[in-house]
């Protein structure tokens, strides 16, 4: 039975760190004003979707929907062919695809613990909870996709799930990552002191400006460059589609950020800007032994000097994305047909290589 509490005592009680949409209903209280909507410590009612706020968090909610797409569409079976065959791949190329299998395929997981055991509680405003449920189950894709590689490959699925804690250059970047959530996952944390909005701001910015937006981005690099040899083009496209997700996770983190910036100008104080730099810098440092390590020689037309120079390129990137100086000057970008496959302008073309057409809920047949 649902519990009613209305007095005025209690509805006009502030909640600290904001509303979960667990309180008690305030029946007959004042409705949902926008100019009461905030992104964190928000008072106002977060199950009502509307009147929107953030038109940014809701189109992008309408664009990841719009993009929606499933890992058994891609056709695996020249992969298959490829990987059974001695001479298929070489040891070096064999390396790359294992390593990268081995940190994306749980490196998603950890992504999706964060939003929904760290993040989403704490977020006071409901189109952005819509983008961040539509985000999680993205995530859930993409771990997904990865398995489904390991599985049609035939890869040692031990080898590949463990790596994450028996490979260093991987296990680095989880545990560099995990600080972030596990600082939000005591009890008795809430945002609405000045301290822990930082600490969650730090969160946001661990998860999806350096997890999504620098770690993930050597593992696209390598992938994504045996699709452009005409090498493993199953696993390449399932990589492409998962780049493009996460391009908009990111965008849509950098949109979250810097709008709390905005509500809460003091946060971004001299020496917290400088915490998010040295973060940044060792990221940056953390990725570039993960591209050494997965790639101990040139190959496929990489080599470690280009990583560490593109590295430096999106470290810069994201780094005027969130307000920031930029931390390397000079360093360019030595693979300026990753933002081609980024480019949403292609978007048409890109959807073309579907393979498999869809069946909506209406089309089941049932027979
Ligand atoms: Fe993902
Ligand atoms: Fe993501």
């Amino acid at each position: 039975m649902l519990d009613f509490d209305d007095t005025t005592e209690n509805a006009n009680k502030a909640t600290p760190g904001g509303v979960t949409g667990l309180e008690e209903l305030k029946i007959g209280s004042g409705r949902v004003q926008v100019d009461d909507k905030r992104i964190i410590n928000c008072q106002a009612d977060v199950n009502q979707l509307v009147p929107f706020k953030y038109q940014w968090a809701w189109q992008k909610y309408l664009d990841a929907c719009a993009n929606h797409w499933m890992p058994q569409e891609i056709n695996m079976s020249r992969d298959i062919a490829t990987w059974k065959d001695p001479t298929g791949l070489t040891d070096d190329e064999r390396t790359i695809i294992k390593r990268n299998l081995g940190f994306f395929v749980t490196a998603d997981s950890l992504v999706a613990n964060n939003l929904v055991l760290a993040i989403y509680r704490h977020i006071t405003n409901p189109e952005c909870r819509q983008y961040l449920l539509r985000q999680a189950f993205e995530e859930a894709l993409h771990t997904h996709a990865y398995q489904h590689i390991v599985e049609s490959l035939g890869l040692d699925q031990g080898e590949i799930f463990n790596m994450y804690r028996e490979v260093s250059c991987i296990a680095d970047k989880d545990v560099f990552e995990l600080q972030f959530t596990r600082e939000l996952m005591n009890a008795n944390f809430s945002t609405g002191t000045e301290e822990n909005d930082r600490r969650f701001l730090r969160n946001l910015i661990g998860y999806y400006v350096i997890m999504e937006g620098i770690f993930f981005y050597v593992g696209f690099v390598q992938m994504l460059s045996f699709g452009r040899r005409n090498k493993m083009m199953g696993a390449s496209e399932q990589f492409q589609y998962i780049l493009r997700d996460e391009s908009m996770h990111l965008n849509f983190g950098i949109d979250l950020i810097n709008q709390i910036k905005i509500e809460n100008p003091t946060l971004w104080s001299e020496g917290f800007q400088q915490e998010i730099i040295d973060l940044i810098k060792e990221a940056v440092a953390l990725e570039y032994r993960y591209a050494v390590d997965t790639m101990p020689r040139g190959v496929l037309g990489l080599n470690a000097a280009m990583f560490d120079d593109y590295l430096k390129f999106i470290a810069n990137r994201r780094c005027q994305q969130i307000g920031l100086t930029i931390q390397y000057p000079g360093a360019t970008n030595p693979f300026p047909w990753m933002s081609e496959v980024l480019d949403l302008k292609k978007e048409k073309n890109f959807f073309e290589t579907r393979v498999t057409e869809y069946q909506t809920g209406g089309a089941l047949s049932w027979d």
